[in-house]
């Protein structure tokens, strides 16, 4: 055998252990906890044989606590670039079986080659999650790993996507890697993420709660609002990842994938002529019209468990990837608060960020009243929700479909806030708030005077109820002023979304000249 025929064995058997990580009997125990390894992972996502692992030979340099009998080739994570579905991404997998996963100096480099080479390529980082945290025995050199990442989640944000699976613990400040990112997916039953740990709760505040209870998928999903979604198992967790993928470009700088449009875009929704309740406090389903006017009824919702009174998801309307911001009259009357404005708000900067184009669809009461919002920074988290529209230089279609009262009138995408298309149902109420609201403020002291005297009241103020309606309980005020751009059959709304859009293509937008805004947090 040649020398050079010897040095290829080498390497092959080399590579072979590589791919081993932690062994045969962590691999194991990773399965038996219905759990695959990081290469198992990264196969099931990207395209076939497309993936190009780097810095498979690199080696951990601590010798603290015995270190140096717990070496594996390349260490805790597997990291490099690949294809989805033909396009180009970086990716990298912590592999639990290797120390527990737990972040190295060493590992933290591989990471941040990955990500620097997607920022200088244009293409998205998608990190596999599944770790102890910093690796104890390296103390501060494992933390200024982690400083590393997070350093480079903020500098790629709004420059590539960054999308964050959660696939077993995620804990401490580890955390906030993924939390840079612009979606977190999270693994039902097998994955958490919180700041302390269970056993620290218990030390410090007394109070007694598990691991899933405290920081699982479904609390992060409908409490917390961190998660954008959960999935059920590791394959469905990847297939979300290419569906999100297909949503969006591979960088700031790109528009996202353009697919073949089968639906005709003019095609009327007699439905929607019929969906709108005679009784203006009834509910219906915003999700008929969502999927009533998108191509094929497609729609990838955001959030879904999470303030389902404002519904965010991806569609497309000819072909063209949009995002939608709904309100949801059947989750509490679609009204604004503390967690859908911050939904809606995030929802809005990572569209705008990435060229996707808004679609807002409106029908909204106002915002919720109470101390609960108030002492919880309504103010602030509704003008996140403003800032981010009025910020977003995107193509931005503001339907209203009913209510659109007061200041979550502005909020939600108003013309005033650089909409460039805004049309309305003849269902459509904009005004300053709903008439008996309005009627018991302009009218309190009349009333009292009738009541006095011992005249109808009732009678008194549904005249007056009525008046108020007829005057601001439809579209035309803000028509006749030009606030609306034209009042639409419901049945047509498809259409004229997708010809708003075409108009769109090649809008040119800036924002005066500055290093950057201080948005309200
Ligand atoms: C070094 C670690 C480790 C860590 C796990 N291991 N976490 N090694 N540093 N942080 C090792 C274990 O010693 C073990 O090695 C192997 O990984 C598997 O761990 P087990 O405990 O056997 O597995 P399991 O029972 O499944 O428990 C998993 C776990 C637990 C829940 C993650 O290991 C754990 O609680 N780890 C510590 C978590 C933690 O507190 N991390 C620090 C968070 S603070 P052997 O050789 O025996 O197989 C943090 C700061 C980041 O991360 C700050 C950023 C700014």
């Amino acid at each position: 055998m040649s020398i050079q025929t010897e040095k290829i064995k080498e390497l092959i058997a080399k590579r072979e252990q590589a791919r081993l990580g932690g062994g045969e009997k962590a691999i194991d125990k990773q399965h038996s906890r219905g759990k695959y390894t990081a290469r198992e992972r990264i196969d099931m996502l990207v395209d076939k044989d497309s993936f190009e692992e780097y810095d498979m030979f690199k080696l951990h340099r601590c010798h603290n606590f015995g270190m140096e009998k717990k070496q594996f080739l390349g260490d805790g994570v597997v990291a490099g670039s690949a294809t989805i579905d033909g396009r180009l991404v970086y990716v990298y997998a912590q592999d639990f079986t290797v120390n527990g996963g737990s972040l190295s100096e060493t590992m933290a480099q591989k990471i941040c080659k990955v990500m620097d080479m997607a920022m200088r390529n244009g293409a998205p980082v998608i990190c596999m999650n599944d770790s102890g945290g910093a690796r104890i025995q390296e103390g501060i050199s494992a933390l200024a790993g982690y400083g590393e990442i997070f350093e480079r989640n903020i500098l790629a944000s709004g420059v590539v996507p960054q999308i964050s699976a959660i696939m077993g613990p995620c804990a401490g400040g580890a955390v906030y890697s993924p939390a840079l990112t612009d979606f977190i997916i999270m693994t039902e039953g097998t994955s958490y993420m919180f700041l302390t740990g269970p056993k620290v709760v218990k030390t410090v505040t007394g109070e007694e709660i598990d691991a899933e209870h405290l920081g699982g998928a479904s609390v992060h999903a409908s409490k917390s609002g961190v998660t954008s979604f959960t999935a059920k198992t590791e394959e469905e967790c990847m297939q979300m990842i290419k569906t999100l993928l297909s949503y969006i470009p591979s960088n700031n700088m790109e528009e996202a994938p353009r697919v073949e449009c089968t639906d005709p875009i003019n095609r009327m929704e007699d439905s929607l002529n019929e969906i709108i309740p005679d009784d203006p406090n009834q509910a219906y389903d915003m999700y008929k019209v969502i999927t009533a006017i998108t191509d094929n009824g497609d729609f990838f919702e955001v959030q879904p468990k999470f303030a389902k009174n404002i519904i965010t998801g991806f569609a497309h309307f000819n072909g063209q990837s949009v995002g939608i911001v709904a309100n949801q009259p059947s989750a509490y009357a679609g009204v604004l608060d503390v967690n859908a404005s911050r939904k809606g708000a995030r929802f809005v900067r990572f569209c705008d960020a990435f060229n996707i184009p808004i679609v807002s669809l409106v029908d909204v009461p106002g915002f919720l009243p109470g101390t609960g919002q108030e002492y919880n920074a309504v103010i602030l988290h509704g003008a996140q929700l403003l800032y981010a529209y009025g910020e977003a230089t995107v193509p931005k279609i503001t339907i209203t479909l009913r209510k659109s009262y007061g200041g979550s009138h502005i909020v939600m995408g108003c013309k005033q806030l650089r909409a460039d298309l805004n049309f309305a149902w003849p269902s459509s109420e904009i005004a300053v708030m709903g008439a008996s609201g309005a009627v018991a403020i302009l009218c309190g002291k009349e009333a009292k005077k009738i009541k006095t005297e011992g005249g109808d009241v009732k009678e008194f103020l549904a005249e007056k109820e009525d008046e108020y309606t007829k005057t601001f309980a439809n579209p035309y005020q803000a028509a006749q002023f030009g606030y609306i751009d034209d009042v639409i059959e419901p049945r047509n709304t498809r259409f004229r979304i997708c010809r708003g859009l075409a108009q769109l293509a090649h809008k040119k937008q800036t924002l005066p000249a500055k290093k950057h805004g201080c948005m309200p947090m």
